[in-house]
């Protein structure tokens, strides 16, 4: 018999320390002005010198389990979605497994890199390890730290200025319902935008050494920090993709925009969204928005939006949710959520 997945439950964590856009003006050569008008981001979180991705990942999951939806115990299967990883290797996912003290019972643990694509790729690969019957709760985990690895200098403004740490988590488990959970998942990925989009090259194994790095020579330390070459690119490749991926899975499950509650978009840049919800025909109060409190936080953002909204009671049971993202690579991918 088929199983179905429904989301369970969620958590969040976001760092204490708020960065309004003022504190970034000088050291960038930038303004609150420029930055509010270009992407809608009014201020994000930084994580302390000290803390890692792993770090704040376990706050977000020690958060979702006090809600008391499911037990540690039960989950046995992990998915993490970055593209600030603790280490180059291994994967964050283990090291995650080892601070939550789950290590003996040696669940199987995925790092995934699919930037801000990785929450939707992470839902389709939980949707079919329980659609099979492969595993039954499955942890989705959001979790990113730019902060650590931005330039600070007037080079690095364009990117610097879009970027905040945060972490979310969500659990994902058997449904008895096949008309409710997660009711379709679509991704899809174009490697011609890899070098195109935004990349942090940091490491080049075809080199030897494979990082550059000389403290006496600031200016050449380029790979050190991530790069955004062709922005107005990534920007109209973001609304398109949203907008046409968002269709298909409308399409496929013979629904239209009519049929949505909520379209939790990824934050990227606030008018992205408001132009992928234009060219869709979705309402703008229905259409939701976190990236003015926390910029863009990759692979965070859309299970940030599920916690806080659901949890403050705008999201409901039943609803019919929108979840669609673009990221670099390019990745891209929606999914409908009858939550
Ligand atoms: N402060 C002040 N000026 C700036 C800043 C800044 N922080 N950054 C760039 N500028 C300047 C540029 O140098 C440029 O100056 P010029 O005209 O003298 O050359 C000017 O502002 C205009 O720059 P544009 O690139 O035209 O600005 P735009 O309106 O396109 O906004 C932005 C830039 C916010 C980066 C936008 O293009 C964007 O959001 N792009 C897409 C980002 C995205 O999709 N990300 C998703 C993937 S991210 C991921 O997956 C990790």
């Amino acid at each position: 018999m088929k199983q179905y997945a429904y989301i369970r439950t969620t958590g969040m964590y976001v760092p204490e320390t708020v960065v309004v856009n003022d504190e970034l003006a000088q050291p960038l050569d930038t303004s609150d002005e420029w930055i509010q008008k270009r992407s809608g981001i009014k201020e994000r979180r930084y994580a302390d010198v000290g803390v890692s991705n792993s770090d704040i990942a376990k706050l977000a999951v020690e958060n979702m389990l006090s809600k008391g939806e499911i037990a540690a115990e039960e989950i046995d299967c992990m998915i993490f979605a970055t593209l600030s990883p603790d280490y180059h290797f291994p994967g964050t996912g283990l090291v995650l497994q080892e601070k939550l003290g789950w290590a003996e019972r040696t669940i199987p643990c995925y790092d995934i890199r699919q930037q801000c694509s990785g929450f939707i790729y992470g839902l389709q690969m939980a949707q079919a390890f329980v659609e099979t019957g492969m595993y039954k709760n499955i942890l989705i985990i959001g979790s990113e730290v730019h902060s650590h690895a931005l330039d600070y200098s007037p080079r690095g403004r364009a990117v610097t200025v879009l970027f905040g740490d945060g972490a979310a988590a969500v659990v994902v488990s058997r449904s008895e319902s096949e008309t409710s959970g997660i009711l379709v998942t679509e991704t899809h990925g174009d490697g011609r935008g890899a070098l195109n989009g935004v990349h942090l090259k940091l490491f080049d194994i075809g080199k030897k050494p494979i990082i550059y790095y000389n403290p006496d020579d600031p200016d050449n330390n380029v790979e050190m920090y991530p790069e955004m070459p062709a922005s107005k690119n990534l920007f109209a490749n973001a609304v398109r993709r949203m907008a046409e991926v968002s269709m298909s899975v409308l399409n496929r499950m013979d629904l239209t925009v009519a049929d949505i509650d909520w379209m939790l978009p990824h934050q990227a840049n606030i008018r992205i969204n408001t132009l992928a919800a234009e060219h869709l025909g979705i309402p703008a109060h229905k259409v939701m928005f976190n990236i003015q409190k926390y910029g863009n936080t990759t692979a965070a953002t859309i299970p940030l939006l599920l916690d806080e909204f659901a949890g403050n009671g705008t999201i409901k049971r039943g609803d019919l949710l929108l979840l669609s993202a673009f990221g670099s690579g390019f990745t891209w991918g929606a999914a409908l959520v009858k939550y």
